[in-house]
């Protein structure tokens, strides 16, 4: 059974066959609806932290496809609290045909799928978070047609979401490029994963720590929070070390004047991203929400069909 737990398990050709899948029910949607391919079904969405994005358009992408959605909050389950990883599996897999889970350790959404006889979504972990780069990839194609040989760069923390955006990009064939502060750039064994795919796709991989530099020849620009779901303790000493990596008008004026600007969002404005970038003339960021919804329904489809 398929699971889309990280991009680093799949191969381009079933990524890209998603991206396109994506594109084609986008457009659907927009002409008056999808054609109800999962009635009957129902995905379990189970999280052990806050979210809006993931909550809601997994949500309506059930609804779209003529399914259900099932909350279950970090209250509810206590999923490894209340009951073990490996009970909860079992047990949801004999009322759902799908489940969506967005953990702490990436190694619960790994433990998860082990035990479960229904496809298993990562929908964010503190290591990756592949279907939000699945929506950044279906909007970086819409924005320039294409993705191939596009420079992306990826400015702030070397989390989550720059993992699951290397990947992708080395998947689809473009070049990207990390700048962070010493101490926060994605772990080797990461950065070492994208390169080896790029190498097969065309693309490539920079590391740097100025941000100036990172962007000079960039496409697209992205960053995500400082601190993420779970850092709340360290929040002062990250604000501290990102110092001089805000996305603001002065790292723009210093990028290509065609680039646009990414944010998986929640963005923390003032921190990692100024409100004059993030609602400026260059910016997706709502367009990138959007797609979500779009991309995911994509990807419920692959798993379950
Ligand atoms: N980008 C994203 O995953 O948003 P949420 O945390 O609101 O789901
Ligand atoms: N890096 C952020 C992403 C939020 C969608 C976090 O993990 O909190």
């Amino acid at each position: 059974m398929r699971h889309f737990l990280d991009l680093a398990d799949f191969a381009s050709e079933d990524l890209h066959a998603i991206i396109d899948s994506a594109i084609t029910l986008k457009d659907e949607w927009c002409k008056g609806g999808n054609p109800p391919l999962l009635r009957g079904k129902v995905l379990g969405m189970v999280f052990q932290k806050p979210s809006l994005r993931t909550r809601v358009s997994f949500d309506v992408a059930m609804q779209h496809l003529g399914g259900h959605a099932i909350m279950l909050g970090p209250d509810e389950i206590g999923l490894g609290k209340r009951e073990s990883i490996a009970d909860v599996a079992r047990v949801l897999s004999g009322y759902t045909q799908i489940i969506m889970a967005r953990v702490f350790a990436h190694q619960h959404v790994v433990e998860l799928a082990r035990w479960s006889r229904v496809p298993v979504i990562n929908g964010l972990s503190d290591a990756q978070h592949p279907c939000q780069a699945m929506a950044d990839i279906l909007t970086i194609r819409e924005h320039f047609g294409h993705v191939a040989g596009l420079r992306i760069a990826f400015i702030g923390d070397g989390n989550n979401v720059a993992a699951s955006l290397g990947q992708a990009a080395a998947h689809f064939g473009a070049h990207f490029t990390l700048a962070s502060p010493a101490g926060y750039a994605l772990p080797e064994e990461t950065l070492e994963g994208i390169a080896e795919v790029a190498r097969h796709r065309g693309g490539s991989v920079r590391v740097f720590h100025n941000p100036l530099e990172a962007v000079r020849d960039a496409d697209v620009i992205y960053t995500d929070t400082w601190v993420s779901m779970g850092q709340e303790a360290e929040a002062s000493v990250r604000r501290e070390a990102f110092h001089g990596y805000q996305v603001n008008g002065d790292l723009m004026r210093a990028a290509p004047n065609h680039a646009v600007v990414m944010h998986d969002l929640p963005a923390y404005r003032g921190f990692e991203i100024t409100d004059d970038v993030a609602d400026g003339e260059q910016s997706l960021i709502f367009q990138q929400a959007e797609n979500r919804l779009h991309a995911q329904k994509a990807i419920l489809l692959q798993l379950m069909q």
